[in-house]
């Protein structure tokens, strides 16, 4: 059992109380955050299942189309601009944080934040338990990323019990919590390799509608998410965004993952989740060097050292360490001519500048996607998913034909 504490000196905050709901196994949970096949609480990639990480990407495609025109966006806006959203984020971000904000504008929606503890009367030693229940009050969902493992779940559980006593309870979103989970990251990258491997789009796709093309020299490549094999490369112990999206590629049918890291614990993936994954079906394979894997896979997934997570006196020479792991133009050409290559931001030196004009490189349009998806998971929290599918049916579907099967 973790210590959960927040790192405030005399106000250290210890999620005590929550302990023993916390310290179950994610399957158990499942059914207090989510309600009636639909999610009330978004916390762990595990509570989605494949129909409704389908419906959530259709969704995000609708939003897309819809925004594309002056009156699609005034329609969005009109949809929640009677709601309020609080950006809790006493974690360094960028990327997430300016997503969700953006998400939250195209529904209309108001923001307002906290990036600093030491801006809001946490400072004068309120409990952040007290603060996200203040949240509440004024915020119609809140949603989060904080240092303090755990924090977000706790979060949910003081929302549920405050909902059985009839009093108000708002939705939160896990917007990445320590190095455990990031749900939201793992949906943008699904719909992503969705939009890629559906082989369609000129921009989706290293080249416009090649798949017939692909086939001559792939002649057992599929579209869609199934039978392919996925590469991680990098920091696969403390990356988030990885241990999110491997829990969503299980889904699939006949997928293999191959980790691509620096033979050390400090940056293997753990064994007991390869265990659990190859438990649901999938392959694993391990590769200690880029060179190795880089014209095995179907996608390949980079991550920079989470070198933040350093304890003290870890201090260690990433340096050499990095060298065989920089997806350098040499390399890239060796990868599939279809092979997205993706990386949830920021980077370092492991995607070098001169990569982004690969015709592989998705990494841009995978941040773009997360505006979508976001706006459809918010969507789908409060409940207008519907109104957008029939504004899309009244006045898009009949000008577009965006393959939606394909998704
Ligand atoms: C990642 C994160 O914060 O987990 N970025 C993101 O959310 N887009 C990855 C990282 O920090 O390396």
């Amino acid at each position: 059992m973790q210590v959960f504490t927040f790192e405030r000196g005399e106000n250290m905050l210890s999620l005590h109380e929550y302990e023993s709901r916390i310290d179950r196994p994610v399957m158990m949970k499942i059914p207090e955050f989510n309600r009636e096949n639909r999610l009330k609480h978004i916390l762990f990639s595990s509570q989605m299942d494949k129909m409704m990480i389908d419906m959530l990407c259709r969704t995000a495609l609708k939003i897309k189309h819809i925004s594309s025109t002056k009156p699609g966006s005034d329609y969005l806006l009109s949809l929640l601009s009677h709601k309020r959203a609080m950006l809790y984020f006493t974690q360094v971000s960028t990327r997430t944080f300016m997503s969700f904000m953006a998400a939250s504008q195209i529904l209309g929606i108001k923001c307002n934040e906290i990036r600093d503890q030491n801006l809001s009367s946490e400072f004068k030693g309120e409990s952040p338990l007290d603060s996200i229940r203040m949240f509440s009050s004024y915020f119609d969902v809140i949603i989060m990323r904080s240092k303090t493992p755990n924090f977000a779940e706790a979060c949910a559980y003081l929302m549920n019990d405050l909902d059985q006593f009839n009093q108000r309870s708002v939705p939160i979103i896990n917007a990445g919590a320590g190095a455990d989970e990031h749900p939201t990251q793992a949906l943008l990258d699904i719909f992503t390799l969705q939009r890629t491997f559906g082989f369609t789009s000129k921009k989706d796709s290293s080249k416009w509608n090649y798949y017939r093309e692909l086939k001559k020299n792939h002649p057992d490549l599929t579209k869609g998410l199934n039978d392919k094999v996925y590469g991680f490369c990098g920091d696969l112990r403390r990356g988030r965004t990885v241990r999110s999206l491997v829990n969503l590629l299980s889904l699939y049918e006949n997928i293999s993952v191959a980790f691509i890291s620096p033979d050390s614990e400090d940056f293997r993936f753990p064994e007991e989740e390869i265990k659990r994954l190859e438990h649901r079906g999938v392959t694993v394979y391990e590769y200690f060097s880029l060179d190795e894997a880089i014209d095995k896979v179907d996608m390949l997934y980079m991550t920079r050292i989470q070198k933040e997570y350093d304890k003290p006196d870890q201090s260690k020479n990433y340096d050499e360490l990095i060298g065989e792991f920089i997806l350098t133009p040499e390399r890239a050409e060796r990868l599939k001519t279809y092979c997205p290559i993706l990386h949830p931001f920021p980077r370092n030196e492991e995607i070098p500048f001169e990569i982004d004009s690969n015709p592989r490189a998705m990494y841009f349009r995978q941040a773009r996607n997360g505006m979508w998806v976001r706006a459809a998971l918010i969507a789908h929290l409060f409940d207008v998913e519907s109104q957008i599918a029939n504004y899309y049916q009244d006045k898009f579907s009949e000008y577009h034909n965006y393959n939606m099967e394909a998704i």
